[in-house]
């Protein structure tokens, strides 16, 4: 039976805790900044009720065998304080988050060869504190070594498809090279639909642009027609369809754009290549941020 802790009950983190602790052979313990009772998590095949042990201190965190990060990219440093005591005897950590930085993120309290990025490949929402669905199939692509393979071995039995990378930059960055061109639909506040505008099309193609370069600067093998492939991806999803930049901008949420846009300008100014759409698309969320829900009606 292996310990496993999961930092953040949300969308991601309450669908993990539910999958590994179904079968019963795992201890599985959820950190979370409140209280929870039972988890009831919907997924396309069936509804598990979850009992995982909610912990609501860093103090009463057990040292564990596996730690899984589900929080969002921009509470990096509060997150950390789980992970003294939950890899005090050398855990490693596996990090469930967008962006490319899993291990930058996390290097300050952690040697990096204990962290794990992980690719998230699972549309989910939390509409109540303990009440997640899972809108389809769940994915999750490990980088292909020992500790990736570790973890990936505690969801077998599971609905959860494990893959695991053999090149875990270029997946990732390849994932931000998609999720980049999504800024635009929280910038306009426009669901999926625009990927049908062809002059909209133009400027996430810009966007999308700028983060293959400064991708392959990071080292990631990523070709020109994704620009192509990444339009036609949006566009087999429904015109309604929100992306999570989208609708936390519409709940007033924070949103995860420095973990993305964010990245492709710091990671650009790295490596002296110019981001002016990926600048122009945070600098105006960031203000539209900042003035708050006044900011989340449509442009007239
Ligand atoms: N949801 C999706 O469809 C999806 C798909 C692919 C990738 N991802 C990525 O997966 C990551 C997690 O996303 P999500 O949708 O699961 O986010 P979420 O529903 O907002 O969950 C984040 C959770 O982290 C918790 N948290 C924040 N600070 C904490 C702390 N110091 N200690 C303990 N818990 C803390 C929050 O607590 P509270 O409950 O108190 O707010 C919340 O439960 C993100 O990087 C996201 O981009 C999400």
């Amino acid at each position: 039976m292996a310990r496993i802790a999961i930092v953040g009950p949300g969308a991601i983190g309450g669908i993990m805790a539910a999958w590994l602790g179904r079968s019963g052979e795992h201890e599985v313990f959820v950190c979370s900044r409140r209280p929870l009772g039972e988890f009831k998590v919907e997924t396309p095949d069936e509804v598990i009720v979850a009992r995982p042990k909610i912990l609501t201190s860093p103090d009463e965190a057990p040292a564990v065998d596996w730690v899984l990060v589900a929080t969002k990219a921009y509470n990096a440093e509060a997150t950390a304080l789980w992970l003294r005591p939950l890899t005090a005897k050398g855990a490693p950590i596996a990090v469930l988050q967008n962006g490319v930085e899993h291990r930058e993120r996390f290097a300050p309290y952690l040697p990096l060869e204990r962290i794990a990025p992980v690719l998230v490949y699972c549309p989910a929402e939390r509409p109540e504190p303990t009440r997640m669905l899972q809108r389809r199939a769940a994915r999750l692509v490990f980088p292909d070594n020992p500790i990736g393979r570790g973890f990936g071995g505690l969801f077998s039995g599971t609905r959860v498809k494990i893959d695991y990378a053999a090149d875990i930059t270029t997946a990732l960055w390849e994932k931000l090279v998609l999720n980049s061109g999504g800024a635009l639909t929280a910038v306009l506040l426009q669901p999926n639909g625009i990927f049908w505008d062809e002059r909209l099309c133009e400027v996430a193609r810009d966007i999308m642009r700028e983060c293959i370069a400064v991708g392959r600067a990071e080292g990631a093998v990523l070709d020109d027609a994704m620009t192509e492939r990444c339009i036609e991806i949006y566009r087999k999803e429904p015109r309604d369809g929100l992306n999570s930049l989208h609708a936390d901008r519409l709940a007033g949420r924070p949103m995860e754009v420095d973990a993305r846009n964010g990245a492709i300008v710091r990671l650009g100014r790295k490596h002296g290549i110019p981001t002016p759409a990926n600048r122009m698309a945070v600098m105006i969320l960031d203000i539209l941020s900042e003035k708050g829900s006044e900011a989340t009606q449509p442009a007239k």
